[in-house]
């Protein structure tokens, strides 16, 4: 039957998901799928059904999309999905849910602090460089792809970062910053059946990982083979794994982590349930290393829809 593959939509990550829609779109139609772009921002999710079609391919990102709010419609709609479900697309996308699971679950995560928007007052933010330490990361707790993330290395710069968080979301996320290395590793399947990928590492610019050089400029560097020890490569899988079962999620995944330099100690981040499938996209990358191609891993990820 008919394919949706939903892309765009209203989130600040809008852009991203456009181009991660337009691959698996491409893709999907070269494997001989019946599959058409459906952007929600445009039209109402009861056209689905009225047009007929029978399976959804969910590559938006952000909220409205990766958050459970389109999944629940869809559940609601009976119509099957790529990806999580409601409850772990919901706790996935706020990074303060997600650190309370992996810390119930004993999972290495950065030491944080929340601020909902009662809690913002000059005596709040002003504490947190006592709590976290300096450098330390002011982040949207529901946002992705870096935007509205600021690397606070004085203190007196920390009311400009927590106004800039503040664009994107009413709450704010202050965290420990780990010093070391940025990898990234994506699971694919569901509960016994889950298996992570390969793990990748990510040599940034001298200036950082960021929105832009993330997606539009080829300054970054990615390893995949990480070239980790292997006994460092397979710890990682298997906390990256239990991330994600503890989370609840389906189909597929990607957790983003620190490795303390100092120590080697491997620190959770937060978990992707809707990855960028773009060309700079790190799903695809590390699929690739495990001899998945860029179709294979589309047509895979739509075998597994469900409500
Ligand atoms: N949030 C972006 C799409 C990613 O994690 O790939
Ligand atoms: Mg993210």
């Amino acid at each position: 039957g008919k394919v949706a593959v939903l892309l765009g939509g209203t989130s600040a990550e809008r852009e991203v998901s456009l181009m991660s829609g337009a691959g698996v779109l491409q893709a999907l139609q070269s494997q001989g799928v019946d599959a058409h772009a459906f952007d929600p921002a445009e039209r109402d999710l009861h056209e689905l059904k009225e047009q007929g079609f029978a399976r959804c391919f969910i590559a938006l990102h952000g909220r409205h999309g990766e958050d459970g709010c389109v999944q629940g419609a869809l559940e609601m709609m009976g119509l099957p999905f790529t990806g999580s479900g409601v409850m772990a697309s919901a706790i996935a996308m706020d990074k303060v849910m997600t650190k309370r699971v992996w810390l119930a679950e004993g999972l290495p995560t950065p030491r944080h602090v929340w601020l909902a928007p009662d809690q913002q007052d000059v005596a709040a933010i002003a504490a947190m460089p006592a709590q976290l330490g300096l450098p330390l990361i002011i982040k949207p707790p529901r946002e992705g792809s870096s935007i509205g993330v600021t690397k606070v290395t004085a203190a007196a710069d920390l009311p400009a970062a927590v106004a800039e968080s503040l664009r994107f979301d009413p709450d704010v996320l202050g965290e420990e910053f780990i010093q070391g290395e940025e990898i990234t590793c994506p699971v694919l399947g569901e509960g016994a059946s889950a298996r992570a990928l390969p793990v990748i590492r990510i040599v940034p610019p001298e200036a950082g990982y960021d929105y832009q050089n993330k997606y539009f400029t080829d300054d970054v560097r990615y390893l995949c083979p990480s070239g980790l020890p292997e006994a460092e490569e397979r710890e990682i899988q298997r906390i990256v794994l239990a991330a994600y079962r503890s989370l609840g999620c389906r189909g597929w995944g990607r957790a983003d982590l620190m490795i303390r330099a100092s120590d080697r100690q491997p620190f959770l981040l937060e978990m992707n349930t809707s990855p960028g499938m773009t060309g700079h996209s790190l799903v695809p990358m590390s699929a690739r290393a495990a001899g998945i191609s860029y179709e294979q891993l589309c047509l895979r990820l739509l075998a597994a829809a469900r409500t």
